[in-house]
């Protein structure tokens, strides 16, 4: 349950139930993949606190409370993690490299043969963040979130899905691929610059449907020959877009919060959460080009008409694949020099309430309660009006 009183985010308010990061850790605890090293050394680690006792120390948790405005800041962030958890982990159960769906992940594995391990490896990041998010709330006196009351979207159908309610729906997405040329440009968003889409993707689902759409053991030729393993690969290829345009969104998310946030502590934790969603940003950006670039390119879905051209076929540095490392932009004031740099950070563009409906045009919350968008837009205005105040701690 989330609180939507502004006040319960200060520190003085009781713990939270213990079910909160019960929930997480029960999904943690289902990630298959190398990295099960958050238990032993990660978290502890992750905040440079010596051994693994972070959780248990009294002196930590007891060590000061963090402002009403860091509060919001971190549990508008664990909200936003604890929805990439459950996307990633539905992209994960198909077509991770422990996942369901033999032909889903040979048709992600078309873009690149990592692709499956890159899935689960995120997934573990993802599970990483809400878990720590909400683990440090609790330990500075503020109540974590959950949003388990909320899980209410049907799973896929699809060979591979496990069969539980979801917060996230990925079976008709509404793609922006509009990152895609941002970051090959030399305009800025903030300055109020718009950019083309570099695919069109209306409609279109990124994980298999049901195994009559998709059979799950069919090959995935490049380029595909038959209808279904054509929908297959347009399904992967919509992935691939997919995974780039959430992850862009949380690099720029985390640069606009760690504005605002007051403790070096919490700023330390907004920037080194944020630096990882940079990393999967860059790398899914190359993968995506592989959707739109010789032997792959020219799927178009026969269900929904989404095409994935060439985007190297007419030249331009607009669309060019491999040019996958931000061009530098204007930044701050058009009369400096043009700086690489993760574009937008303004409130209005990429703070907490931009995020959420740009999630909500994604149609990534399609079919989810009024009050759902209610419980999440409070905790994103609570966010955007976190003020930086420095103490001197
Ligand atoms: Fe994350
Ligand atoms: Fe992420």
């Amino acid at each position: 349950m989330i609180d939507n009183d502004p006040a319960a985010a200060t520190a003085t308010q009781m713990p939270a139930p213990a079910s909160a990061d019960g929930d997480v850790n029960a999904l943690w605890r289902r990630v298959v993949g190398r990295r099960s090293f958050l238990r032993s050394v990660g978290l502890a680690g992750a905040v440079a606190l010596p051994g693994s006792a972070l959780f248990a120390s009294e002196a930590v948790a007891r060590s000061g409370a963090i402002t009403k405005g860091d509060a919001a800041i971190l549990r508008f962030l664990a909200a936003a993690e604890l929805i990439e958890s459950d996307l990633w982990s539905q992209y994960n159960e198909l077509g991770g490299v422990a996942g369901g769906n033999a032909a889903y992940i040979a048709a992600l594995s078309n873009l690149d043969s990592d692709m499956p391990q890159y899935i689960a490896d995120n997934t573990d990041d993802e599970i990483s963040h809400a878990a720590f998010l909400n683990a440090y709330l609790r330990s500075r006196g503020a109540e974590p979130v959950n949003l388990d009351e909320f899980r209410t979207l049907p799973s896929s159908k699809a060979t591979g899905a496990r069969q539980i309610r979801r917060l996230t729906n990925l079976q008709s997405l509404d793609v922006d691929t509009s990152w895609y040329t941002r970051y090959r440009s030399g305009r800025n968003p903030d300055f109020g610059a718009t950019f083309p889409q570099a695919v069109r993707i209306r409609h279109q689902p990124a994980i298999p449907l049901d195994d009559a759409d998709t059979p799950p053991t069919q090959n995935q030729p490049v380029p595909p020959v038959g209808a279904q393993q054509t929908r297959m690969q347009a399904i992967a290829n919509a992935a691939g877009f997919h995974f780039g345009y959430i992850e862009q969104g949380g690099s720029s998310l985390y640069s606009t919060m760690a504005l605002k946030a007051s403790s070096l502590e919490v700023l330390r934790i907004v920037v080194s959460i944020g630096g990882v969603e940079t990393n999967h940003f860059s790398l899914w950006h190359d993968k995506a080009g592989n959707a739109v670039s010789k032997p792959l390119a020219g799927v178009v879905d026969p269900k929904t008409g989404v095409t994935f051209p060439d985007l190297n076929a007419h030249g331009g540095e607009a669309t060019q694949t491999n040019l996958i490392l931000p061009e530098p932009t204007q930044f701050l004031r058009k009369d400096l020099p043009a700086c690489s740099v993760v574009r937008p950070t303004l409130d209005q563009f990429a703070g907490a309430v931009a995020t959420i409906k740009s999630f909500t045009a994604d149609r990534l919350f399609q079919g989810q309660s009024p009050k759902f968008f209610k419980t999440v837009m409070q905790l994103a205005r609570e966010a955007d009006a976190a003020q930086r105040h420095v103490t001197g701690h």
